[in-house]
């Protein structure tokens, strides 16, 4: 069996420091490299890690360019003999649309892709991200596993699909909603609430998306996400297609309705041939029947920001 796990730092708070342990409330994010994260960390040393620090931002600021990174990354461990999982450090923020993109992008996994972050950084009083470190790396060698890429943080292991960050500061800040975790972390070893379906992904398709990818234009097609609310304005959705919106994700009132301000926009749009897809923005649940049709995502539990992910992937060919 492989042993190696590749290690891929992008930054966030588990790489953040404060200038005062004690005021671990105010801090820069992604200031230690991936390597520091890992001295010292409690059976760390059980496994061959190779550490690349792929990135070092505040994940607020995630872009079309480092997603583009870490999926080359992920498929170049996907096909390394030597390597056994890969775990990626992630800023809180932004870590369930990267880990969608990176499930969209590779499909069905040969091997686990696991991330991780913190809530607190790294120097504070009482870190969580080298127990949310350890407990990844955990999960990256459980015996066996879900074949789809998963968050893990605070003993929970949280499936791409359905993790959402749910809370602002709160160490439990991850939930999957109605489906619940995907599994837990005990003592280092992983208890999963549920088994794979066989045929619950598509085949692993990394270098389909890498070859995508490389020849897609820069920046990716632009897909925004408009929000209908108490108050929408009609001039949203025609400012987006004059300024050259390629696509868009509605994120729409309870079971996909519309501000009427915003029809005649999204009509406009979908007449030029723009893709607009409808998203709910209730937390729980999902779209019984998204109107019009065609405006229904392949997948119609996603969040509005992980309809984007899928939507943008759909203009580049995927
Ligand atoms: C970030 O997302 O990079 C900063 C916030 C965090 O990691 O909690």
């Amino acid at each position: 069996m492989p042993s190696k796990i590749v290690l891929i730092g992008t930054g966030g708070t588990i790489a953040g420091l404060a200038p005062d342990a004690a005021n671990a409330g105010q801090y820069q994010a992604a200031q230690l490299s991936v390597q520091a994260l890992l001295q010292g960390l409690p059976g760390s040393d059980a496994v061959p890690v190779e550490a690349v620090q792929l990135a070092q931002i505040d994940s607020k600021d995630m872009d079309d360019a480092v997603w583009r990174a870490l999926l080359q990354a992920c498929h170049s461990a996907m096909l390394n003999p030597e390597v056994r999982a890969v775990v990626i450090t992630h800023g809180t923020d932004t870590i369930e649309e990267t880990a969608w993109f990176l499930q969209e992008c590779l499909g069905r996994l040969p091997k686990p892709v696991v991330l991780t972050c913190a809530m607190r950084p790294a120097n504070a009083l009482m870190p969580d991200g080298p127990q949310n470190l350890r407990d990844a790396l955990a999960v990256a060698t459980a015996e066996a596993g879900l074949p789809e890429v998963v968050v893990v943080a605070d003993r929970e292991v949280h499936a791409a699909r359905w993790v959402q960050k749910i809370h602002p500061h709160r160490l439990q800040a991850f939930g999957s909603g109605e489906q619940g975790p995907a599994g837990w972390v005990e003592n280092g070893r992983v208890r999963w609430a549920y088994a794979a379906a066989a045929d619950a992904r598509p085949d692993y398709c990394g270098e389909q998306a890498v070859q995508a990818l490389a020849q897609a234009g820069q920046p990716w097609p632009w897909v925004e996400v408009v929000t209908s609310h108490a108050g929408a304005r009609a001039e949203l959705i025609p400012a987006l297609l004059q300024a050259g919106v390629q696509g868009l994700v509605l994120a729409c009132t309870g079971n996909g309705t519309l501000h009427q301000a915003m029809e005649a926009g999204a009509a406009q749009a979908r007449g030029q041939g723009v893709l607009v897809w409808r998203s709910s923005r209730c937390a729980l649940g999902q779209i019984l029947e998204a109107s019009p049709a065609a405006e229904a995502p392949p997948a119609s539990a996603l969040s509005a920001v992980k309809a984007r992910v899928s939507l943008q992937l759909r203009l580049l060919g995927l």
